[in-house]
């Protein structure tokens, strides 16, 4: 869609400008249509639209999760920027067909194609933004011990796998679609793990997400919480390249 100024304030679409419909006020477009015919005034009305870069339709979503899709300081809008490519498409897929349910996210993608989804997360995967502190430890020495040991071990006794076992050695995430888990504040992990529980949110099957959230406690996931909160963040972020998964999930190709 090409569009030319008309006046000093109207904005209007290019099939509106024809050379006899032209006023005084917008004599710059005449005085291209008389240069170059209809060709020099598009070049001049798509110098005047904003560009359609993926960089430009990113804005978007800049708003809620910040600048380069940092994250913002409100705690429920998580970071999107260096998340593997792989894991942000699935959730744009998944607020698009519902299977995460979010308002606002469906209503921005509600319409959106496989392709131009797969773009966005492509954009915002390569982004590199700083990341912020880790968040000040609240819980108790018990709780914070209790979220470690979750995280790193699990609880074999009942078959609740360490969360390093899929996230990484080092949480940073795997290829090409589990996320990191640093750098995530407690109310975002304890609200997802509470819509894992209560369906809200949901991954492809086997949901292994849904699975683990259920054998959790309201106690557990409070101190996993807690504890991935204050972890610092290394100064590489890079996902692993590949691990061997301990249960399957059907989200993590
Ligand atoms: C068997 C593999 C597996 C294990 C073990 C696992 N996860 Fe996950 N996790 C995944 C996958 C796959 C996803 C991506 C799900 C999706 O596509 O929505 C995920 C996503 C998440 C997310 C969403 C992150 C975000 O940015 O929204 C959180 C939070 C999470 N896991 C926490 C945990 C915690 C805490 C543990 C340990 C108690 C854990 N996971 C153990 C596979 C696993």
């Amino acid at each position: 869609m090409c569009y030319v100024w008309r006046g000093l304030t109207k904005l209007l679409p290019c099939q509106f400008k024809t050379p006899r419909s032209m006023t005084i006020s917008n004599k710059l477009v005449g005085v291209l249509f008389l240069a170059n015919a209809l060709v020099a005034g598009s070049a001049f009305a798509s110098s005047i639209k904003p560009p359609d870069t993926v960089a430009q339709r990113a804005v978007a979503y800049i708003a809620c999760h910040g600048k380069d899709g940092r994250a913002t300081s409100d705690g429920f809008f998580p970071r999107i920027a260096g998340k593997p490519a792989g894991y942000l498409y699935n959730q744009l897929i998944n607020f698009r067909d519902g299977t995460r349910s979010y308002p606002l996210m469906t209503y921005m993608v509600g319409h959106m194609s496989d392709q131009y989804l797969q773009e966005i997360a492509q954009y915002f995967s390569e982004q590199h933004p700083p990341y912020a502190a880790p968040q000040p430890a609240r819980a108790s020495a018990d709780s914070m011990a209790l979220g470690r040991r979750l995280v790193l071990t699990g609880d074999p006794a009942r078959k609740v796998p360490a969360c390093i076992a899929c996230h990484g050695e080092t949480l940073r995430g795997v290829l090409p679609a589990i996320p990191s888990l640093l750098g995530l504040p407690r109310d975002y992990v304890n609200a997802q793990i509470g819509a894992w529980k209560n369906g809200a949110r949901k991954a492809r099957a086997p949901d292994c997400m849904a699975h683990i959230s259920k054998q959790l406690s309201s106690e557990e996931v409070g101190a996993i919480s807690s504890w991935l909160a204050t972890q610092p963040i290394p100064r590489d972020m890079a996902p692993a390249a590949s691990v061997t998964l301990p249960t399957p999930c059907g989200s993590a190709q």
